[in-house]
């Protein structure tokens, strides 16, 4: 079936080798899907239209193997590259699975972990670079404590910071077109995880040497983890310039990282967070980070990746007919959203000027927001009545 909400390489969605090739494992349960060739997984994604890949180093090449298996493995891939045009627009390492960063990997107390972390960091940059990457993010899922005082928080940032800064300034001398992009979660699977919210990461972004080639991957349902609004949280990481990547998934508020499909779970938080990249400026690839339930088989795998970009397309459909509906630009207009955009203080006005104005408080007061009236027309576009 081909319709208005068929993805095409130029709508730029991307998923993790890690989303579609997950086999199910969960703390309570072995895998219920069979491995999947990264090959495989990228003349699949093609078929499906989308149009970029995207891997941790151990999805290709597992942990430790043989340098013949490694060239193997990568030529393998990019032939499937090659022949399917599929691109490579962002890589990452896996600082999560060995037992060895079971306690932390470029913050861990153990140093020769920190050292080892920063090796096979700075070994699949290169390989990132060689695919053409542009963007390498850093979740650090295993950084952080079950106690606080098993980790000196201030020492690990340190550390945090120093291992950005090394890898900022290898980038730049390698001459590679790579930013880095860190990924917030606030816990799972640690008790409390280093840069848990947008906000905190982005404060963190601001004390490191190059901070211009560092940004943010956030990802959905870790902002509803985390009890935020997912909307605000990218808005906020749009006005800083700062949303350099993303992973979009579904979540059901606060509980366990869900990565439902894209869809699933909050879909009035869905539709303004497409209103909000359509419309505010992003211009990154639409990357999916999900996990195709573990109750599916592959035909279930393949469905579900593909209605995460139909989801996409037929949200941003809607955000389309609402922005271009005259009733909702007067209901936009009776909210007085367009005045916020108008300084507060015009151009050459003074503070003497400011002060000598003198407001009706009483009817300032009395008038209404008209915010529930816009909130409807916006999900009548989602209800599909409008
Ligand atoms: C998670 C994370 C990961 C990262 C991935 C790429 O909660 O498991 O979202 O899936 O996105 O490791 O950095
Ligand atoms: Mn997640
Ligand atoms: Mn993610």
């Amino acid at each position: 079936m081909t319709d208005d909400f068929t993805p095409r390489p130029e709508d730029h969605f991307s998923f993790g080798l890690w989303t579609i090739g997950w086999q199910g494992v969960d703390p309570f349960g072995v895998a219920t899907r069979e491995p999947m060739d990264p090959a495989y997984a990228v003349e699949k994604l093609a078929e499906l239209g989308a149009w970029g890949v995207t891997f941790h180093d151990d999805d290709l090449v597992p942990f430790g193997a043989a340098e013949t298996e490694r060239a193997n493995r990568i030529a393998s891939f990019r032939k499937a590259l090659d022949s399917t045009g599929l691109v490579v627009p962002m890589a990452t390492t896996n600082l999560f699975t060995h037992p060895v960063f079971k306690d932390g990997a470029l913050t861990a107390n153990d140093r020769d972990i920190r050292r080892f972390a920063l090796r096979k960091v700075l070994r699949n940059i290169d390989l990132a670079a060689e695919l053409g990457a542009q963007t390498y993010v850093l979740w650090g899922g295993r950084e952080g404590a079950e106690s606080p005082v098993a980790m000196d928080v201030r020492a690990a940032l340190d550390r945090y910071a120093e291992a950005l800064n090394i890898l900022c300034a290898y980038v730049r001398e390698q001459g590679y077109d790579i930013r880095f992009a860190l990924e917030p979660k606030p816990n799972e699977p640690r008790g409390d995880i280093l840069l848990p919210t947008i906000g905190h990461a982005i404060a963190f972004i601001g004390e490191l040497e190059d901070s211009d080639r560092v940004g943010l991957n956030p990802e959905v349902g870790h902002e509803q983890m985390a009890g935020m609004s997912v909307v605000h949280g990218y808005a906020q990481a749009l006005w800083h310039g700062k949303l350099f990547h993303l992973d979009l998934n579904g979540q059901n508020g606060p509980r366990y990282d869900q990565d439902l499909r894209f869809g699933n779970g909050d879909v009035k938080s869905a539709f303004l967070l497409v209103d909000l990249l359509e419309h505010g400026g992003y211009h990154g690839p639409r990357h999916f980070d999900f996990k195709p339930a573990r109750t599916e088989d592959e035909s279930g795998v393949w469905a579900s990746a593909a209605a995460c970009m139909r989801n996409y397309l037929i949200l941003a459909a809607k955000s389309r007919a609402f922005r271009a509906d005259d009733e909702v630009a007067a209901a936009l207009a009776d909210s007085r959203v367009p005045e916020l955009s108008v300084p507060t203080l015009a151009a050459g006005e003074s503070i003497a000027d400011l002060r000598a104005e003198e407001l009706d408080i009483a009817e300032a007061a009395s008038r209404g927001a008209h915010a529930e009236k816009l909130d409807q027309l916006a999900l009548e576009y989602l209800f599909g009545t409008r």
